[in-house]
């Protein structure tokens, strides 16, 4: 398979979101085929995430150990290493278990600045059954970049992801 991946998706309309959001699940589905090493999974799905979603400034994981989180594959500007559950945006995924949709991130309490360049970011749980494993996190520099079609789309791109690797 040819691993070009295509221009920078199309997010102008809500129309053209959802269908570019159909076409980076696909994207993850070929580019993770035939692996399930979860580093190289992790890894790819950060860069694939960062080179065809416009406006995002971070795009990587943190992964769950214990009662705290330790960066793992991402891409974008050296950040924190570790997060504890009880603090942050990543924290509360963690911690809950849900998608945080944060439209401003000077108005969570808690958001930890990792680039003084975000402005909204969105973090979903990666879980392995009922395991959480690590948690998605993407950073933009623009207000209110994530509405619920972008956690949606995101949410369908990480249970392929989940599915299609063997965590440790
Ligand atoms: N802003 C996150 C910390 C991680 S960085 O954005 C990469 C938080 O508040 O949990």
């Amino acid at each position: 398979m040819s691993f070009e991946v295509a221009v920078t998706l199309d997010m102008s309309t809500p129309a053209a979101k959802r269908a570019s959001y159909d076409l980076l699940v696909a994207q993850v589905r070929a580019v993770l085929e035939g692996e399930r090493d979860w580093l190289a999974n992790l890894a790819q799905f950060a860069a694939l995430v960062h080179q065809s979603v416009p406006d995002l400034n971070w795009a990587g994981f943190y992964m769950a150990r214990g009662e705290e989180l330790v960066v793992g594959p991402f891409q974008g500007k050296v950040a924190c290493v570790r997060i504890p559950f009880a603090r942050g945006v990543c924290g509360a995924c963690a911690r809950t278990r849900e998608i945080q949709r944060v439209e401003d991130v000077h108005a969570f309490p808690g958001h930890i600045a990792c680039d003084s360049a975000s402005r909204s970011e969105l973090v979903l749980p990666v879980l392995a059954g009922d395991r959480l494993v690590a948690v998605f996190d993407l950073d933009s520099p623009l207000p209110a970049r994530f509405d619920p079609e972008d956690a949606r789309g995101f949410a369908a791109a990480v249970a392929v992801l989940a599915a299609g690797t063997d965590w440790p």
